[in-house]
């Protein structure tokens, strides 16, 4: 976390993504869950890191987003605040710490301010969650808003199949957007939805509608830094543009440095004291 005096890059705010959205300017979104890769991201320049729960998958091996509790997103919080110095830090509220009741929501959401020093909160849904949402906004907490495919229902969804396909869901998708903007949300995350819907919803807010498989009508796009990095290739959905092959590239490696010790070609006298 920069202190008070220190120099820094213009941070990216709230504010300055909503006169992004007004000028046109798409905007950039990346997860990132540990101090060095968040370093490396902030200074390549991105718009908004997201300290995603998806950490619970690509951090800790699970098969969904569900098991991920508030100390460890704060953990991981804390860990990306250290490095990051322009970017907008957003951090997910994990299931179960908002659902529940407004109260609630407003205490984990105080938590993740207070111990990480992040810029914003997300919370996945609608409707359903409005109540936590006006309450948490009412605190002075930013509020990124994720509609459409959202991983922690995915037990009410059964499978991770693209959302909104029928009139129904679509037309409460749009509703639901509409209303996270009147309650004063900052930006939505639409995940998995056709990108004729997205790029309407997009046009019809005011605040940044960032996609992540829902086409390029919209204001902006996220990806899980694993996946577009080619980390985790098991995972290769029609909406993933992978950008490098680190897998390999990190598996050639570590097999070189195998190969180097077994041979006592490392260390060499140049790297001994
Ligand atoms: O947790 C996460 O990484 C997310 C993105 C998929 C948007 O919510």
């Amino acid at each position: 976390m920069s202190t008070y005096n220190e120099t820094a890059p213009r941070k990216v705010t709230t504010r300055r993504l909503t006169e992004m959205k007004a000028r046109g300017e798409k905007i950039s979104m990346l997860t990132a869950y540990d101090y060095s890769m968040a370093k490396l991201i902030d200074e390549a320049g991105m718009d908004i890191i997201l300290v995603g729960d998806s950490a619970s998958n690509v951090m800790a091996g699970n098969i969904t987003t569900l098991p991920m509790t508030l100390d460890q997103m704060i953990y991981h919080g804390c860990s990306v605040m250290r490095a990051v110095k322009r970017a907008l830090v957003v951090v997910d509220m994990p299931f179960g710490t908002y659902q529940g009741n407004s109260i609630e929501a407003l205490n984990s959401a105080i938590r993740i301010m207070k111990e990480t020093g992040a810029d914003c909160v997300k919370l996945e849904g609608g409707e359903e969650i409005q109540e936590s949402i006006s309450r948490i906004l009412s605190a002075g907490i930013p509020i990124m808003g994720h509609l459409g495919l959202t991983p922690q229902s995915i037990n009410k969804f059964g499978g991770y199949a693209v959302r909104a396909k029928e009139e129904a869901e679509a037309q409460k998708l749009i509703k639901d957007a509409h209303l996270l903007e009147e309650l004063g949300c900052c930006a939505v995350v639409i995940e998995k939805v056709p990108a004729a819907l997205a790029k309407r919803v997009a046009e019809e807010l005011t605040i940044p509608v960032i996609g992540i498989g829902a086409g390029g009508g919209v204001d902006g796009q996220v990806l899980v830094m694993h996946d577009m990095l080619g980390i985790n290739k098991g995972f290769s959905p029609r909406f993933l543009r992978r950008y490098a092959d680190l897998s390999t590239e990190i598996t050639n490696a570590v097999k070189h440095y195998i190969d180097d010790v077994k041979s006592c070609d490392f260390p060499n006298e140049s790297e001994q004291y």
